[in-house]
């Protein structure tokens, strides 16, 4: 069943149109996370959502009604923002009561939903203390509880965990994910900058971009078929190298050359294109390892070496001014300066056209090395 439903959906500040064409079907139960670059409208399109924001055109569909004229709080859903903003003078049960004290729910109810959902967030120790003798993680965790108290059909998430420190982001993500699996039915929307969170959470990603939506798929779709350059580019952490090729169409294959030499094994569709033109090899840093000089892909100076335990990335500069990373196992012993030859399956082998659009890949080949 469909939770929310938008449809041709634009918003406008003056002129500046901020929000445009958005067609997006969510189900219930679906967790969904909005990803893209600062500015692209992913909380505009959240408050939207919540009818914080009014709607220029479209029909924003929540169940099967239309809810673009509907107040907020009779939408059913409720929203955590990334600043908590808990009220201070009052300690952590009457923060998550509040809401419910407001709607005249009955003390015997509100506690019994204050319980439940200090139990999902583990906050039952600290009913008593205020916000301020919380960690940061604590507080966040009562602000999500006081959107689960409301038992509404749909959260909205803007950056929940932005403001807290990699350790507590990291428990607070876990959380996120028990709460996910508590309420099954419970629809989530959900925005973020941190690529972990995307691919951990969602059961799938909207890719946004100028107000506009690049791509929708499940995070491993999105991570082995990016629909063009923005996507590929976009997800994926360190991003995906791009290496300027030629490529030539012929009888509905695209063949890509490579620093004059074609590639033999990467194998990709024309799918109607004709002709020559430029175009752009994406490879992920991961799927890089080294080899020798006669089988490279890519060959290149090392230029800068990070160690970070687990894996060692290494910067190379190309001749032509092209920077390409790789992500090697383990420690390396690389020194600034020595050259490296790369290979990668091509299997893994990304390739784009002249306009940044992925060309489909043709069945499966060997390796290179
Ligand atoms: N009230 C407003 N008036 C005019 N422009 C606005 C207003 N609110 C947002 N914008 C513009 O709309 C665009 C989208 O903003 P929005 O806050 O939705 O971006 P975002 O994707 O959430 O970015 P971030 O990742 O930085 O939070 C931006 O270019 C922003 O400057
Ligand atoms: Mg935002």
């Amino acid at each position: 069943m469909t939770a929310i439903s938008l449809k041709d959906i634009r918003k406008s500040y003056g002129s500046l149109e901020v929000i445009s064409n958005i067609d997006l079907d969510i189900e219930r139960g679906e967790f969904v996370v909005f990803v893209g670059p600062s500015g692209c409208g992913k909380s505009t399109l959240l408050r939207m959502i919540a009818g914080l924001e009014g709607i220029n055109s479209g029909d924003l569909l929540i169940g099967d009604m239309r809810a673009n004229d509907i107040p907020p709080s009779q939408r059913g859903i409720a929203m955590v923002f990334q600043s908590y903003a808990l009220y201070p003078h009052m300690n952590v049960y009457d923060n998550l009561a509040f809401s419910l004290k407001i709607a005249r729910i009955d003390r015997a109810e509100i506690d019994r939903r204050v319980r439940i959902a200090a139990d999902m967030l583990q906050l039952g120790p600290y009913l008593k203390r205020r916000p301020r003798q919380l960690s940061g993680g604590q507080r966040q965790r009562v602000a999500i509880g006081r959107a689960i108290v409301r038992e509404a059909e749909v959260f909205l998430f803007d950056e929940p965990l932005s403001n807290l420190d990699a350790a507590l982001r990291v428990a607070t993500r876990i959380e996120i994910a028990r709460l996910k699996e508590r309420l099954p039915d419970t629809t989530m929307i959900y925005v973020t900058h941190d690529q972990v969170e995307a691919m951990t959470l969602a059961d799938r990603i909207v890719v946004l971009n100028g107000g506009r939506i690049e791509q929708v798929g499940r995070p491993v779709e999105l991570y082995d078929t990016p629909r063009n350059m923005f996507v590929a580019g976009f997800i994926g952490s360190p991003a995906m190298n791009f290496l300027p090729v030629d490529l030539a169409f012929e009888g509905g294959a695209a063949r890509i050359e490579h620093g004059g030499r074609p590639l033999p094994l990467a194998r990709f569709a024309a799918g109607g294109r004709a002709g020559r033109e430029r175009g752009t090899l994406g490879i992920r840093p991961e799927h890089l390892r080294i080899g020798s000089a006669g089988q490279a892909l890519v060959s290149g100076a090392v230029d800068l070496v990070e160690h970070l335990g687990e894996v060692t990335i290494a910067y190379l500069r190309l001749p032509g001014d092209i920077s390409v990373t790789v992500k090697l196992e383990r420690t390396q012993d690389l020194k600034k300066g020595e050259a490296l030859h790369l290979t990668a399956d091509p299997a893994d082998l990304h390739a784009f056209d002249q306009s940044g659009s992925a060309l489909a890949r043709r069945g499966d080949a060997g390796a290179y090395a």
